[in-house]
């Protein structure tokens, strides 16, 4: 009766938009060999999570929600589960899952997504663990891909990272850079344009470096890929993350001017306001070098959205040094920060200096940062009362379905009562007028 019944899958998805995206790919395989999406993870024969390890709170979850799975595998012995994502490139978490998680029946890695039917066959054939990971030299393409939302996609353009920032895992799980075929890019945008696709959302942990791994004679950078985006009919709307300050070029900046749909906002991760501190994380970039890199691209854009990461309790910051990131945040006046409190990750450079701030004043720096990217957001917000905005409506509000939400092209989102709350409005663009500027959100109502 079981096998007449179809499969049911339940995805977890946790970290960056490049997970996200690699979800939504997983969701298109398992679709194509016959499971769907199971309403609950009760009712699912397959659970997979997609897990990120770039800070240590990201690793508990997982280890969370591995315990909580427990009891659904004795219930149920032929549901089977699996791990994938960043986590799993770690060798010590393979270990740990080994030992400790025996009702775990698979890993798999970010770039083998495709061998998936097979491993799930193969473990339904002969019932044993696979925890090993096969490594894919090659990126594989036109893989299915299940997008939840019909107006707007996201399109990795370059995988991986060279850069070895002092604090960061992520190139020791994405591997090394390696950029998709610009014609592969742009088919698969203009198929999304075909399906009714208004924006994407180009993807890279530093989409500057697109195209330096291609032979000298077939080169494209990132300017040339956003040129070509930018004529491919259908699409209104062209954003891309994240860029590496060192590497983000004036051609580009000029590009981003000329180019009618790429939004007006930058995501320009600072991470540091002091130089020592900067020279530590290995970001190649000094304070002056941000500032100014900032005033050029206010001086073509002039209404940019610029947002940025910041990381406190780097080891070695001193109080003068978070002064300095504080004096930065006060002086570029961010449209938004993502804050973090440095957690060290074993097998980076950071986490084997000595210097490591106590936890205490992480946190207490962390809460002065956050109250001064607030008041920079809310003032940003209060600036743009009164001006009409175009936004990309995406639905009711999360808080109250009466209430529309929708975004500006510069990344801010609107709180609007519509003329008429349909299910039309979803996916158009319409005019908006900014009554309200509050810290994370837009309030607005419409106009003809
Ligand atoms: N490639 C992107 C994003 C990397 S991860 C970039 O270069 O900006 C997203 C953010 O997490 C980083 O920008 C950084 O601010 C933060 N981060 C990375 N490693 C961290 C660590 N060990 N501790 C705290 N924050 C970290
Ligand atoms: Fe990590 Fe730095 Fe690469 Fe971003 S650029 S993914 S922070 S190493
Ligand atoms: Fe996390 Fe991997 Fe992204 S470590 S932030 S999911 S690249």
């Amino acid at each position: 009766m079981e096998n007449c019944q179809q499969q049911k899958y339940f995805l977890s998805t946790f970290g960056c938009q490049m997970n996200v995206h690699d979800s939504e790919k997983t969701a298109g395989i398992l679709e194509k060999i016959g499971y769907s999406k199971a309403a609950t993870v009760e009712e699912a024969d397959l659970i997979l999570l997609n897990t990120c390890c770039v800070r240590e709170n990201a690793e508990n979850r997982l280890y969370g929600h591995l315990g909580n799975l427990k009891p659904l595998k004795t219930k149920n012995p032929e549901l089977i589960i699996g791990v994938g994502g960043c986590m799993a490139q770690l060798p010590s978490v393979r270990e740990k899952i080994a030992e400790s998680y025996p009702y775990v029946d698979f890993l798999f890695g970010a770039y083998n997504l495709h061998r998936l039917p097979e491993l799930i066959a193969k473990i339904k054939e002969t019932g044993s663990r696979i925890l090993q990971l096969s490594q894919e030299e090659e990126i594989v393409e036109d893989l299915p891909v299940v997008r939840e939302d019909p107006y707007r996609a996201w399109v990795t353009v370059i995988y991986g990272c060279n850069n070895f920032c002092s604090y960061c895992i992520v190139p020791y799980v994405r591997g090394r850079e390696k950029s998709r075929r610009p014609e592969k890019i742009i088919a698969e945008i203009q198929g999304l344009a075909s399906k009714g696709v208004k924006e994407i959302t180009l993807l890279g942990q530093n989409v500057n470096s697109y195209g330096l791994d291609f032979p000298e004679d077939e080169r494209m950078d990132f300017a040339d890929l956003l040129a070509a985006a930018n004529r491919i009919k259908g699409i209104t709307r062209i954003r891309f993350q994240t860029s590496h300050p060192k590497d983000l070029s004036d051609k580009l900046i000029i590009q981003m001017m000329a180019a009618e749909h790429v939004c007006e906002h930058l995501h320009l991760p600072v991470q540091a306001g002091s130089n020592k501190i900067l020279e530590a994380m290995n970001r190649k970039y000094t304070r002056e070098y941000y500032l100014n890199l900032v005033e050029k691209l206010r001086a073509k854009i002039p209404n940019i959205a610029l947002t940025t990461d910041l990381i406190v309790g780097f080891p070695g910051e001193e109080e003068d040094d978070f002064q300095d990131t504080l004096n930065l945040v006060k002086e570029v006046e961010f449209d938004a920060a993502f804050t973090f409190a440095y957690s060290p990750r074993v097998g980076t450079k950071a986490a084997e200096m000595k210097t490591q701030v106590p936890e205490e004043v992480k946190m207490d720096r962390l809460y002065r940062l956050i109250e001064v990217v607030n008041q920079q957001a809310k003032a940003a917000n209060q600036r743009l009362e009164g001006s009409s905005e175009t936004i990309l409506v995406e639905g009711p509000s999360a808080k109250k379905q009466e209430i529309f939400a929708g975004r500006t092209c510069s990344n801010k989102l609107v709180l609007f009562p519509p003329k008429r709350p349909s299910v039309e409005l979803v996916g158009k663009e319409i005019k908006v007028q900014i009554e309200k500027g509050l810290t994370y959100t837009l309030r607005g109502k419409e106009i003809d």
